[in-house]
């Protein structure tokens, strides 16, 4: 299959394009500068040059293609184009400036998803795109047939689920895997990385109450596997889970941060989990446990790499 790749220059989607090429198809991954070029030629993938804010370019790199994975994200400010982003800071509170930036992201998401599916319109081509567990409800194992909660601190990106129930209606084998919020593995700059700066930064690695509320994770190797099954064989609407544990208590990853870096791991409270982890704050104290029986059943997809707490207990994570 020849398979167009966004974020394919990204800590996921590299490993997403190394399993595609792998397993003998052809991938050509959005670039929007020449060093994610050059990550894609070691990588044995061509280059499509774009951005997310380019939606004529993106539906060329899709209707090029037999199916699409697409798993580039704005992060930040930094992924907004420089005037885009000063109308967003001028004037209001900094909880309206949030607020913007939040609608910006998602709006700039919908339309990047609307752009690769409407190339493939009517084809029963394959797209692939990526939700969090962390939308789901709180408190119990979220599972693959239940719907997003408002209620949950991962709502906000919820619309890309939509976006793909209403594309799977319209001739697009579209569907959507949902990942832990810890996806593990070198090179990892996620989640898990903020809270071992935090814990430097404060010197003791914290978690919110008891620590008892769980996390779910995933191997990035094993999450590129489940990409590649999902493109391959999913069906169109469809939930899949990229979750290889269901639940890690959030003390326990606090643990390892605290002992590899030789301070105490100590519960704090809302208030103080406000101070240090800012917006993270809601997520360190989720209790998000997600099961991916469903997605193991019908994807046959079977999970063979470290799990988090081991990962994590590595070297790589904690060097300076
Ligand atoms: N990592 C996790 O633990 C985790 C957990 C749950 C969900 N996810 C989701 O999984 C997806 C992949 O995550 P990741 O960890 O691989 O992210 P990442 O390493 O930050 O990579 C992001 C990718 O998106 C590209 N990108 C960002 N803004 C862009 C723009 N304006 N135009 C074109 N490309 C742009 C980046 O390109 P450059 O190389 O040029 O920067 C990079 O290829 C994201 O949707 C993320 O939210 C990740």
């Amino acid at each position: 299959m020849r398979v167009f790749v966004t974020g394919a220059s990204g800590f996921i989607g590299q490993a997403v394009v190394k399993e595609l090429i792998g397993a003998g198809h052809h991938v050509t991954g959005l670039a929007r500068s020449d060093k994610a070029a050059q990550k894609l030629a070691r990588l044995g993938a061509k280059a499509h040059a774009g951005s997310l804010h380019e939606p004529d370019t993106l539906r060329a790199g899709a209707a090029a293609a037999d199916g699409v994975i697409h798993l580039a994200f704005i992060h930040g400010p930094g992924d907004i184009p420089l005037g885009r982003r000063l109308g967003l800071i001028l004037g209001g509170s900094p909880f309206a400036i949030v607020g913007r930036f939040g609608a910006a992201i998602t709006a700039a998401d919908r339309r990047a998803i609307d752009a690769l599916a409407g190339a493939l319109e009517g084809s029963g081509r394959p797209l692939v795109t990526v939700f969090g567990t962390m939308g789901m409800a709180g408190g119990r194992t979220a599972t693959e047939d239940e719907e997003p909660d408002p209620r949950s601190p991962g709502w906000m990106r919820s619309q890309t689920e939509a976006a793909v129930k209403a594309w799977a209606g319209r001739g697009v084998r579209a569907t959507i895997v949902r990942l832990a919020p810890s996806v593990h593995g070198d090179g990892d700059h996620g989640l898990v990385p903020r809270f071992i700066a935090a814990a430097r930064k404060h010197k003791s690695s914290g978690y919110v109450g008891d620590g008892e509320n769980r996390w779910s994770a995933v191997h990035r190797l094993d999450a590129a596997v489940m990409l590649r099954l999902a493109l391959e064989e999913g069906r169109a609407g469809a939930r899949y889970h990229g979750v290889a544990e269901d639940g890690v208590p959030f003390r326990q990853i606090a643990e390892v941060i605290g002992r590899r870096l030789n301070l105490p791991a100590v519960g704090i409270t809302p208030g103080e989990a406000a101070r240090r982890f800012s917006w993270l704050a809601p997520f360190a104290a989720y209790d998000n446990p997600a099961s991916s029986r469903l997605t193991q059943e019908r994807l046959g997809w079977r999970p063979t790499h470290p799990g988090l707490l081991a990962d994590l207990d590595r070297e790589t994570y904690f060097r300076a």
